[in-house]
C-alpha cells in the first residue's frame, strides 16, 4: 500500500470574504498536496468553511439575513475562488453538514465516556471577534490581547473539558515529538505555555442557538473550537456508517494553520484526541502573516488585499509563485504590489519565461522543433542534481522557498550555459558545429524540463503549459523517475510557442490599478449631498478638536513611523494617542510640548496599541509631518474652533 498523506488546512470564517491571508494558507496547503501526489503518496487534501458561532450569527444579522444564507454565499465564493486558483482539494467540508454533526457528537460521546466532560458554570471575558474566553491577566487596556476586541464578562453554566488532566500527557507528547509542533520557536511557544500549567476548558455555550447542540443536553452548543477542530475528522467520516476514509488517513500528517490559531491546534486539539483514544496528528505547522502597514492584515483592521484583481490580471500561477516565493514559511511577510510586480518581472517574466522561450525558439529555429538528445550534460546535469536533491529535501523539510531558490539556481545555470556556450554563433558556423549545437539545446531543454517538472506543484497551470510546449507527451509528474537526468522521452517534437509572462511596466500598472480605484470612489453614490469639495458648518462642528500637552512619549516597538502618546486633556483625563511621526520628532521633545487632537475620532488599533484620537500635522511635499501647535498658552482641554 502506498503511503498516505492527509494534509489540511484551517476551516475559514463565513463572516468575511476571502482575503490574500486566507489564500496563502490554502495556496501553500494545495503545493505540498501536489507534491506529495508527485512524490507517489496517496494524498488527501481537505479545506472547508467554519459556519458556527456568535461572530457568524452576528454578521448575519447585521445584513438582515439568516446565518445559513450568509454561510452559503460566502462558501460559493470560497469554491469559486478555489477553482480560479487551481486548487486540487479532494473535499471541501462544511460544519453546517450531517456528517460533521455526527462526528462532533460521536467525540464528544468518547470524551464524555472517558469521563472528561463535568458541568458548572463559567465566568470570564469574552471576545466575540476570536470566539475566546480570556482571564482578566491576558487582556490588554481591558480589550482582548489578540485583535483588541472589546470584551464582555460572562456567566453561565457550561460543560466543561478536564484540559488540566492532559498537562502531562501533551508535555510528553512534545517531547516524544520534537516535530509535532513546527517552526522550532513555535514549539517552544506551546511548551512554555503548556509548562505554565492548563486549566479546564469550557466547551458549551448556553448563551449561543447558532451551533451544534451539545449531546444529552440541548440548551447548550458545543463550543465552537471543538466543533471547527473536529472537521478534520468528521470529513473522514468519523462518526458515520461508513469510515473507511477515517481509517485509511487517519491521523493527519500536516494540520497548516496560521500562528494565530496554533495554540488551538496544538493544545486542546490534541487533549481531546487524547481523551478520545484517538491517535494524534503528526505535525501541526503554524505560518506567518501577511502584513499591510506594518499590521496583521484582517478584516477588523480594514487592511486587506483582496486577490480578485491580481487573479484577473495575473492569473493564478503569478499570485501562487509569488505568495510561496516571499514569505519565507514560518515567518511574517509584507504584502505590496510593488513587491509582487518585481518578482513578477524579474523572476517570472524574465529568469523563467526569457530562458525557456530563447531555448524553444532556437530550437524551431535551428533544429525546426526537433528535440535533441541531452547528452552527459556535464555542467547542467550537475547543477540539475544538486537543485533537485535541494528541492527535494526543502519540500520534506517544510521550506517552500527554499525549494523554489534552487529551481532558480538550476534556471541560472541554464542561462549561464547559453550564454556561454553562444548556440546562436553555433548555428551560424554550419555543419561542423551542429552537433554541439545540437548538444547545447538539448541539455539546456532537458534542464528546464526538470525545471517545469519542480514548479508544477507551485504554478501547475504554467507548468502544463510548458510541458506541451517542450513537447513532454502526457505528463504524469511522477517525481522519482522524471526528476532524473535523461528522463525524457526521445524524439520528441516542441509543441507550439507562446510567451507565458509578458514582462509589465510597473508604473503604468500602478497607475491604472489607482486610477481605478479612484473610480470606484467617484462611482461610489455620494454620501454627502450636492456641494462634494465643501462641508457645512454643521458637520465641521461634529469633529471635537481640542488642545492637549503631550505628558509621556515613546517609541511603539518594532515601528520605525509610531509614537506612542499620552496627552493631557485636562479635567484629570489622559489620553492614549499614536503618532505617525517618529521619523522627524524624538519622543523626548515632544514632552510637554502643546498639540492639538482629534479628540471623538473613532478608537483604533496600530501595531497592536490602541490610539483615541489623532494628532494634527501638516505634511510638506516630501511627506514630513509638522505638529501643530497653538500661538499661545492655552490650557489644555481648550476647545479649536
Ligand atoms: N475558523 C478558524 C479556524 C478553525 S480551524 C479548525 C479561523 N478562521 S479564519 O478564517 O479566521 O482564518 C483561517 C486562516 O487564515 C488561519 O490560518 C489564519 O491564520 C489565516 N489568516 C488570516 N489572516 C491572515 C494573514 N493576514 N496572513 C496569513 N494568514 C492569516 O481562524
Amino acid at each position: 500500500m502506498r503511503d498516505t498523506y492527509y494534509i489540511t488546512t484551517p476551516i475559514y470564517y463565513v463572516n468575511d470574504l476571502p482575503h490574500i491571508g486566507h489564500i496563502y494558507t490554502t495556496v501553500m496547503a494545495d503545493i505540498f498536496a501536489r507534491y506529495h501526489r508527485m512524490a507517489g503518496r496517496d494524498v488527501r487534501f481537505l479545506t472547508g468553511t467554519d459556519e458556527h458561532g456568535q461572530k457568524i450569527e452576528r454578521a448575519a444579522a447585521t445584513q438582515g439575513i439568516r446565518p445559513i444564507e450568509l454561510a452559503d454565499r460566502v462558501v460559493a465564493r470560497y469554491h469559486h475562488l478555489w477553482e480560479q486558483l487551481e486548487i486540487s482539494h479532494d473535499d471541501f467540508i462544511r460544519t453546517t453538514e450531517p456528517r460533521h454533526q455526527r462526528g462532533v457528537t460521536e467525540i464528544i460521546r468518547r470524551i464524555q465516556a472517558k469521563g472528561d466532560i463535568y458541568k458548572g458554570e463559567y465566568s470570564g471575558w469574552y471576545c466575540a471577534g476570536c470566539e475566546a474566553f480570556f482571564p482578566e491577566t491576558q487582556l490588554v487596556e481591558g480589550r482582548c490581547p489578540d485583535q483588541g476586541h472589546p470584551v464582555e464578562l460572562l456567566s453561565e453554566p457550561s460543560y466543561f473539558f478536564r484540559l488540566s488532566a492532559y498537562q502531562e500527557g501533551l508535555l510528553e507528547w512534545y517531547r516524544d515529538n520534537p516535530g509535532c509542533v513546527e517552526p522550532r520557536s513555535r514549539y517552544n511557544e506551546v511548551l512554555r505555555f503548556v509548562e505554565g500549567g492548563l486549566r479546564d476548558l469550557s466547551i458549551s455555550r448556553r448563551s449561543l442557538s447558532w451551533g451544534i447542540p451539545f449531546p444529552g443536553d440541548e440548551d447548550h452548543v458545543v463550543y465552537v473550537w471543538l466543533d471547527a477542530l473536529t472537521n478534520y475528522l468528521s470529513a473522514l467520516g468519523f462518526g458515520s456508517a461508513d469510515d473507511t476514509l477515517f481509517h485509511r488517513y487517519w491521523p493527519a500528517q500536516l494540520h497548516l494553520v496560521g500562528k494565530d490559531i496554533l495554540r488551538f491546534h496544538c493544545v486542546y486539539w490534541p487533549a481531546f484526541l487524547m481523551s478520545a483514544g484517538l491517535p494524534l496528528p503528526e505535525k501541526v505547522f503554524g505560518h506567518g502573516w501577511w502584513m499591510r502597514d506594518e499590521a496583521k492584515m484582517s478584516k477588523s483592521l480594514g487592511n486587506v488585499v483582496r486577490p480578485d484583481h491580481l487573479l484577473e490580471r495575473f492569473g493564478p500561477d503569478a499570485l501562487r509563485y509569488f505568495l510561496a516565493r516571499e514569505m519565507a514559511f514560518g515567518q511574517d511577510a509584507t504584502f505590496s504590489d510593488e513587491a509582487f510586480l518585481e518578482r513578477y518581472n524579474a523572476d517570472l517574466a524574465n529568469n523563467l519565461g526569457n530562458t525557456t522561450s530563447r531555448t524553444l525558439s532556437m530550437t524551431h529555429r535551428y533544429l525546426e522543433g526537433r528535440v535533441p538528445a541531452p547528452g552527459g550534460g556535464g555542467q547542467v546535469a550537475a547543477a540539475a542534481g544538486q537543485a533537485t536533491a535541494a528541492y527535494l529535501g526543502a519540500m520534506d523539510r517544510l521550506e517552500p522557498h527554499r525549494a523554489l531558490e534552487a529551481v532558480w539556481q538550476l534556471l541560472a545555470a541554464i542561462n549561464g550555459f547559453i550564454q556561454e556556450s553562444q548556440p546562436w554563433a553555433l548555428a551560424k558556423a554550419g555543419a561542423r558545429s551542429q552537433d554541439h549545437l545540437e548538444e547545447v539545446l538539448g541539455t539546456s531543454l532537458e534542464g528546464l524540463r526538470i525545471v517545469t517538472l519542480m514548479i508544477a506543484p507551485f504554478m501547475p497551470g504554467v507548468a502544463l503549459r510548458l510541458e506541451s510546449q517542450l513537447g513532454v507527451p502526457e505528463p504524469r509528474h511522477e517525481l522519482s523517475r522524471e526528476l532524473a537526468w535523461d528522463a525524457g522521452q526521445r524524439g520528441r517534437k516542441l509543441g507550439e510557442n507562446q510567451p507565458l509572462f509578458p514582462r509589465v511596466d510597473i508604473k503604468a500598472y500602478l497607475e491604472e490599478v489607482s486610477m481605478e480605484a479612484e473610480k470606484q470612489q467617484e462611482s461610489k453614490p455620494a454620501e454627502t449631498p450636492a456641494k462634494e469639495s465643501t462641508i457645512g458648518i454643521d458637520e465641521f462642528a461634529r469633529i471635537q478638536l481640542k488642545v492637549g500637552t503631550v505628558r509621556e512619549a515613546e517609541m511603539i516597538p518594532k515601528s520605525k513611523k509610531l509614537l506612542r502618546l499620552m496627552v493631557d486633556l485636562g479635567e484629570d483625563e489622559l489620553r492614549q494617542v499614536v503618532a505617525g511621526i517618529a521619523e522627524r520628532y524624538d519622543p523626548e521633545e515632544l514632552l510637554g510640548r502643546r498639540i492639538v487632537i482629534v479628540a471623538n475620532l473613532e478608537p483604533a488599533r496600530l501595531m497592536g496599541v490602541e490610539s483615541r484620537g489623532m494628532i494634527l500635522a501638516a505634511t510638506d511635499a516630501d511627506g514630513h509631518p509638522f505638529i501643530l501647535s497653538p500661538d499661545g498658552d492655552v490650557p489644555p482641554g481648550s476647545e479649536v474652533r
